[in-house]
């Protein structure tokens, strides 16, 4: 039996009520937690409309300081988790517009004087991302620090190296901790990378081919302390979705490395390795069996690894589809888009919690050695002495037993050349770490200085 639907007021007209449910979807709670970011992105947008050469002015200095009042009060509900976005209202940007009209009247009607919400959803978009990756990489830079000082800490405790996951070659706890901490600040550099496409501002491309009024959009995106405009105004538009996707890539190839770790944390604190014992407090016990304590951390950061490559999966088949111009698919690539943000960050902060708690078992990384291990460097040392390389290999390879009594500790001091077991820069880690940090430290100082004068205080 057919239902039969109403119509719904909107602030854009009438729509059918099962319509307006579906097109508005999520918006209505994901958009709260863009609403902070549009309250900011408005004020800049008003602030410049009241600078606008025109006669007579779409907004008074006195009238914009007024509406930028409002939005802070806005935004402080909003933070507070009061402020409620209405089925009629669509998404955040109407709801705001709505409760400025509510309470300032035709002011309220002028905010939206030369913008589109294509260029508004946009601008909160990347306001609410270049937060995000802050944090993201501040938690990443301390995800290093915290492989690179567990590294130095054990670097001359012996552990098995492997290929194929058999024993193959005398490795080190510090040599496996900075091998995941080098690729963390790799992953870093991608992650400033999409930083820096962010940070441009797509206010005043409104639907995507600018308006015929004199904005200023390089007022607008130094109001908001961006780098820059982006130029093109429909690529200002077309470039939502890509972006979201390029961040997620990045993000994805960090949550790579981190599953990584969890899946060799998984491996080596299995009984029977027993290389390492994650703290207490990151284990969970089973409802029926009392012997349990299993690794749930880890195996929900392998699996968040998954949603994430997902996520960035789904925005770039959403997107490949999509035809130049605004498309309302766009609105879809939010959700996998703010859950990859808020996936991503949660991960990395608690692996980097387990690595600065993970103990140590030198007994059970010593015992693993077989003589087998020490094989190959048995055929280089005949080398050295003279011997062609595949003789040794073959003289080595029928005298494997031999090798039984070697030691651990004495094969690992004996690697020092660049980046091997005794041949470790931690300073140049500290220096790369650093470095991380004081690219987010510059990015911060721009940002909430910017934010913060526009909603007077
Ligand atoms: N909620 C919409 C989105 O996320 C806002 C933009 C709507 N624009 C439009 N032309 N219908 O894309």
């Amino acid at each position: 039996m057919n239902e039969t639907s109403q119509d719904k007021q909107t602030t854009v007209g009438n729509i059918d009520d099962e319509i307006l449910a579906f097109t508005a979807g999520k918006d209505l709670v994901l958009d709260l937690q863009l609403a902070e970011a549009d309250c900011i992105g408005s004020a800049a947008h008003v602030t410049m409309l009241s600078r606008m050469p025109v006669e007579p002015p779409v907004l008074t200095p006195e009238e914009a300081a007024l509406v930028c009042r409002e939005l802070g009060i806005i935004r402080s509900l909003a933070l507070a988790g009061e402020f409620h976005i209405h089925n009629e209202d669509q998404d955040v940007h109407l709801a705001v517009e709505r409760t400025l009209t509510e309470n300032l009247g035709d002011l309220g009607k002028k905010i939206h004087t030369g913008r589109s919400r294509n260029d508004q959803v946009a601008v909160d978009l990347r306001l609410f991302a270049k937060g995000k990756l802050l944090d993201l990489m501040e938690d990443a830079a301390d995800l290093a620090e915290s492989l690179t000082t567990f590294g130095e800490t054990h670097q001359k405790v012996p552990m098995v190296g492997r290929t194929h996951m058999q024993p193959a070659m005398p490795s080190s706890v510090g040599l496996w901790a900075t091998s995941y901490g080098e690729a963390v600040l790799e992953d870093l550099k991608s992650l400033q990378h999409v930083y820096e496409l962010n940070d441009q501002c797509p206010l005043g491309a409104a639907a995507g081919y600018g308006v015929p009024l004199p904005i200023d959009r390089q007022l607008t995106s130094d109001l908001l302390g961006f780098s820059r405009p982006l130029h093109n105004v429909a690529h200002a538009i077309q470039a939502r979705g890509k972006l979201e996707y390029q961040i997620l890539q990045a993000m994805g190839q960090l949550m790579i490395t981190l599953s990584r770790i969890a899946q060799d944390l998984m491996i080596f604190t299995l009984p029977e390795f027993g290389y390492f014992k994650i703290p207490k407090a990151f284990g969970t016990g089973s409802s029926i069996m009392p012997n349990k304590n299993n690794p749930d951390v880890l195996e929900l950061i392998r699996s968040k690894a998954g949603l994430v490559l997902g996520y960035g999966s789904a925005v770039g088949h959403i997107l490949h589809a999509a035809p130049g111009g605004y498309n309302r698919d766009l609105q879809d690539a939010k959700e996998p888009f703010l859950e990859g943000l808020a996936t991503t960050r949660a991960s990395v902060r608690i692996l980097a919690r387990c690595v600065a708690g993970l103990e140590v078992i030198p007994d059970k990384l010593r015992g693993a050695f077989d003589g087998g291990v020490f094989a190959t460097d048995a055929a280089l040392a005949l080398v050295a002495k003279g011997m062609p390389f595949r003789d040794a290999y073959h003289q080595v390879k029928a005298t494997l037993s031999d090798l039984e009594n070697e030691d651990p500790d004495a094969a690992i001091a004996l690697k020092t050349h660049l980046g091997a077991t005794a041949g470790l820069d931690f300073e140049l880690y500290r220096e790369r770490i650093e470095d991380a940090r004081s690219y987010t430290a510059q990015g911060r100082k721009h940002f909430s200085h910017a934010a913060e004068g526009l909603l007077g205080g």
